[in-house]
């Protein structure tokens, strides 16, 4: 604020209190049963009657305090009050406070591995607020994902979920491709794969069929998606015998997969999140898919 509306809201502040008090004082000169003269419907009279005396103490204590309070704390202008308070002070020195805490926090899990770290409830607690802030809007709050979001939880892994492989996908990032064969497959080859690749686990699938799309598909995907279509953690290429859909089973979505292509993009983290902060949310995820062994 400058000098001139500092001073402006000060006078006006100051005079607003006198002009109480001098209201108040300029009201309480009544002597009781005085009559102001007015009468209204023949008998009903107005007196100018002292207002009570607890009353008016009451008031000046009112304008006492407040007097008092814009002494001590900011209020008046400029003025930032005798005893020096702010809020702004305030929210740093609690913020202090919460860094603090959670350095001796994070330092209390220095030097524990991923496990370990898995089967801490602090840790957890950690990671689990980490995982909220940052991956539930993607994962979802439950981190059983959604289509085209892997689901954390089933302990089925694009890129593998061993600790190290876990740091990895979180620090570094990922970039799944799956090329589109819109111009590369024959009707009859995309028909094919079609009827083959949704039912692969399917063991009623008529043995004519899967030959046909086991041969196309050894020709075509298995670079990526492997011989016997379990996939590939180097690329991220899925699983496709194990009934988990990424982007969805049945003809329609792995026709719309072949013909289109896919893309995905785990975001990298490295330098949004501390070292510690990956640390703790690999851990809370690792814990998802390994119940058995994590903390209660
Ligand atoms: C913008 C959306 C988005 C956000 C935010 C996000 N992820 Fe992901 N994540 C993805 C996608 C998409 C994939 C799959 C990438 C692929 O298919 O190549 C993925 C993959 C992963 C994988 C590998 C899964 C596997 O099967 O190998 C892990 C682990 C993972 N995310 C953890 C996290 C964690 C932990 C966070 C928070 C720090 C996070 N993600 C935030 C979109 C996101
Ligand atoms: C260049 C490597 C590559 C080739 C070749 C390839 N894929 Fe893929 N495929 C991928 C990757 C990587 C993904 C995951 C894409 C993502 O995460 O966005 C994928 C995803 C898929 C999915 C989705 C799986 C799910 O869980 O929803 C299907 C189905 C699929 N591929 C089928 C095929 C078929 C059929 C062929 C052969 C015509 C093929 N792919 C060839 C790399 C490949």
């Amino acid at each position: 604020m400058n000098p001139f509306w500092s001073a402006f809201v000060i006078f006006i502040s100051v005079a607003m209190m006198i002009g109480c008090l001098w209201l108040l004082f300029a009201n309480a000169r009544g002597k009781p049963g005085e009559s102001t003269g007015h009468v209204w419907d023949d008998t009903l009279r107005e007196y100018n009657n002292p207002l009570p005396r607890w009353w008016l103490n009451l008031f000046v204590l009112t304008v006492l305090f407040g007097a008092g309070y814009l002494l001590l704390y900011p209020g008046l202008g400029n003025f930032g009050g005798w005893l020096g308070w702010s809020s702004h002070q305030q929210m740093q020195r609690h913020l202090e406070q919460l860094t603090r805490q959670s350095h001796l926090a994070y330092a209390a899990l220095a030097g524990k591995d991923i496990p370990a770290l898995a089967r801490d409830p602090s840790a957890l607690s950690l990671g689990r607020a980490v995982f909220l802030n940052n991956c539930a809007g993607c994962h979802g709050a439950d981190a059983r994902g959604a289509i085209g979001f892997p689901n954390l939880t089933d302990g089925d892994w694009l890129y593998g979920g061993t600790p190290d492989k876990l740091v990895e996908t979180i620090t570094r990032g990922r970039h799944g491709v799956m090329p589109s064969f819109k111009v590369v497959l024959k009707p009859e080859q995309l028909q094919a794969l079609v009827d083959f690749v949704p039912y692969w686990s399917d063991p009623e699938l008529p043995v004519l069929r899967r030959a046909a799309g086991v041969k196309q598909f050894t020709v075509t995907c298995a670079p990526c998606h492997g011989a016997d279509g379990k996939g590939n953690p180097l690329i991220g290429a899925p699983n496709l015998t194990d009934d988990i859909w990424l982007f969805g089973g049945g003809r329609e979505r792995v026709r719309e997969t072949i013909l289109g292509g896919r893309q995905s993009t785990m975001p990298a983290w490295d330098g949004t999140l501390s070292r510690d902060e990956i640390r703790v949310v690999a851990a809370y995820v690792y814990s998802l898919s390994h119940q058995q062994d994590a903390a209660p």
